[in-house]
């Protein structure tokens, strides 16, 4: 009867929802008096207003005051993620030749996820973040899987090449760019792929670490599925960016400001440049992957040429 009756309430939900998306997007564009055609530039321009408009969010909620606050959030979602959807489908050009990273099916990263690295590394027991002056090169080797016994991939090695090439010819699979480190195993490629947006939850497990740092990596292992070592990296960028960029990020995180501004941009908000400047560099070498380099699809957008073309389907 409960199971009923919530079911009936979803029902409700999306055909309310499916209504009064379209009658806002019938506001939207029918609303002004003025010529029907705006040009492409100006329409996203619109769009983009209407989403950096808090109150016009507050006021189409107004509707639905007799829901609950939980779907009322719910709804909200749905609305900015329709506005989002149309800005994106517009301001990327369709022509232009770049990677996309596929998505993986539940198979795929259920392979990498279980497969056992037999040349694992030392626990990472030091913060690479207290030495001062650590070198940040990057060089133009890649990480590659290789199996032992090509026929049972359940076990496998991971080895620097000094090129893609190198890699292939040697039988191995390229799986990121440059040198291995903490998050190259599978494992953490299975996490990056399950979980496409880590900013979020990690962000969150940060604010954890101003109750106990140990509680903080507890919080980003089970919120994230990553490897203890990759983990704990993580962990030390989160509170590198805490120290050196609190401010400038509590501003962003409470005001929700996107991933990007303009957020069909690919230009960082101010806390994500500061993590990207003041944390990356060491990040890069150190936990080694990082979505780019692995040709993975990300929740920030980044110019499509700086995702590294490769794609995961060696399991
Ligand atoms: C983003 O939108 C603005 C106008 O709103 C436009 O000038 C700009 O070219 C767009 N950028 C991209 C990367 O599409
Ligand atoms: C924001 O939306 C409200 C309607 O909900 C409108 O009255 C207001 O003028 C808008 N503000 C801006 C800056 O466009
Ligand atoms: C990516 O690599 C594949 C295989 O090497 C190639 O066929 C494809 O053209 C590349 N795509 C881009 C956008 O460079
Ligand atoms: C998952 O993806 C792989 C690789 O693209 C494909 O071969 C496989 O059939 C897919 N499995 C399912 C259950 O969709
Ligand atoms: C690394 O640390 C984890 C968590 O403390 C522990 O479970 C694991 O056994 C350690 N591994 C090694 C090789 O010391
Ligand atoms: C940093 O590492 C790069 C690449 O491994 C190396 O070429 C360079 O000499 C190193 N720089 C310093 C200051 O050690
Ligand atoms: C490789 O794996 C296959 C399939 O599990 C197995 O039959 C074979 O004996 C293995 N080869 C070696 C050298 O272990
Ligand atoms: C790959 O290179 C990194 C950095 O140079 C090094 O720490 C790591 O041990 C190397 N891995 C292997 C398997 O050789
Ligand atoms: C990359 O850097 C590491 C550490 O400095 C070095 O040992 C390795 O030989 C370098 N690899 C290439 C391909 O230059
Ligand atoms: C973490 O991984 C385990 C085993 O790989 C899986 O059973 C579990 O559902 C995963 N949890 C999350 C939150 O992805």
């Amino acid at each position: 009867m409960i199971f009923k009756q919530q079911r009936q309430q979803h029902f409700n939900i999306n055909i309310i929802t499916v209504v009064l998306s379209i009658s806002i997007i019938a506001i939207v564009v029918f609303g002004h008096s003025q010529p029907l055609l705006s040009t492409r530039e100006e329409f996203i321009e619109k769009i983009d207003g209407y989403l950096d408009n808090e109150s016009l969010f507050d006021d189409l909620l107004k509707n639905h005051h007799y829901y609950s606050t939980a779907n009322r959030h719910v709804i909200e979602e749905y609305y900015r993620g329709a506005f989002k959807r149309i800005r994106n489908r517009l301001s990327i050009p369709s022509h232009r030749i770049s990677f996309d990273p596929p998505t993986y099916n539940q198979t795929v990263i259920d392979a990498f996820a279980s497969k056992i690295l037999l040349n694992p590394q030392q626990n990472l027991t030091w913060n690479p973040y207290d030495i001062v002056g650590f070198n940040t090169t990057l060089n133009d080797s890649v990480c590659a899987v290789l199996y032992p016994n090509d026929s049972d991939r359940s076990t496998y090695y991971l080895v620097n090449y000094t090129s893609a090439d190198a890699a292939i010819e040697a039988g191995a699979f390229v799986t990121h760019l440059h040198d291995c480190g903490y998050c190259s195993t599978t494992k953490d490629l299975a996490s990056y792929m399950s979980h496409p947006d880590l900013t979020d939850p990690i962000r969150d497990c940060a604010i954890v670490s101003f109750v106990s740092d140990k509680d903080s990596l507890e919080c980003i292992q089970h919120s994230a599925n990553l490897t203890y070592n990759c983990a704990v990296i993580w962990l030390y960028d989160a509170l590198n960016t805490r120290k050196d960029c609190l401010d400038i990020c509590l501003i962003d995180w409470i005001m929700h400001t996107p991933n990007n501004v303009p957020p069909n941009s690919t230009t960082l908000n101010k806390c994500l440049q500061c993590d990207e400047d003041m944390s990356g560099p060491v990040f890069k070498v150190v936990a080694a992957r990082t979505r780019r380099d692995s040709g993975l699809e990300s929740a920030i957008n980044r110019p499509p040429d700086s995702i590294y073309n490769i794609t995961h389907y060696y399991y």
